[in-house]
């Protein structure tokens, strides 16, 4: 019963202290990691995200004092200390889970990289090398515009992974999909993007007017980036 609790344990407790609790009475619900689309029960389709980015939003949520729901792809990360999750593979599970979870959420944040495309048949054995040389593809649900295009709906905070300078992208996609906000990053930029513990991000706030908020934030810590988006929500959000 004297067992001192581990060193990670302590440090969280007193990051949980320290932190503002200018979250509580909110429910967020956080989308994270990739989505695994199989081919057969071999192969699948993938990308590159770690879900560390998802994971921090999660944790600084947690430490302000909210309710915090992560429905997470398939990651090697330990779940943060207080925090409910939902594992799931494919992109279809996830929208099952986001729409199963929304309606007790106020604030919904997608960071997942959810695959746009699976295959139009998975096998059920290993397929021939000549039967996957030409791959027929189907479109993926589209979370983030099923939850942007419903009645009631949270505050909902979009990620947008571009190559390349292309905050218009991102702005287009906030406005297509109903977000009230969209976090951009240029995932070729070094230190930003996919498996990093860094990101460099740019925060945009959709205006009453049409005319868009933008934070240039420098290269800083996903946990740093993390109490930016929340600062940002907080300050935005009615
Ligand atoms: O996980 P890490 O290794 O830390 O990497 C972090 C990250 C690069 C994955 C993260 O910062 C990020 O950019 N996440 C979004 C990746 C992505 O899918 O971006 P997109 O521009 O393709 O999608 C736009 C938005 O629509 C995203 O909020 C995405 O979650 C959502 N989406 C996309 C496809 C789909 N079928 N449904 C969706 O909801």
């Amino acid at each position: 019963i004297g067992k001192m609790a581990d060193v990670e344990t302590i440090i969280e407790g007193v990051q949980s202290v320290l932190s503002p609790k200018d979250l509580v009475g909110e429910h967020v619900l956080i989308t994270a990691g990739p989505t695994r689309e199989p081919i057969d029960p071999v192969r699948f389709i993938s990308n590159r995200s770690s879900g560390k980015m998802g994971y921090e939003l999660a944790r600084v949520a947690r430490r302000r004092g909210a309710a915090v729901t992560l429905i997470s792809g398939p990651t090697s990360l330990q779940v943060p200390f207080g925090v409910s999750v939902v594992r799931v593979e494919t992109a279809a599970e996830m929208y099952g889970a986001v729409m199963d979870h929304v309606g007790l959420s106020s604030i919904a944040i997608m960071a997942a990289a959810v695959a746009d495309f699976c295959p139009a048949e998975q096998k059920m054995l290993k397929a021939e090398k000549e039967d996957i040389s030409m791959l027929r593809l189907d479109r993926t649900p589209d979370i983030l515009a099923g939850i942007g295009a419903l009645e009631r709906k949270p505050f909902v905070v979009g990620f947008a992974a571009e190559t390349g300078a292309r905050l218009d992208r991102a702005e287009r996609k906030m406005i297509a999909k109903g977000a009230d906000m969209i976090v951009f990053n240029d995932v070729l930029q070094d230190g930003a993007g996919f498996e990093t513990d860094t990101n460099v991000v740019t925060i945009i706030s959709r205006g009453k007017d049409g005319v868009h908020q933008k934070e240039f934030l420098p290269l800083m810590s996903k946990e740093a980036v993390a109490s930016a988006i929340f600062d940002s929500i907080v300050s935005h959000k009615e």
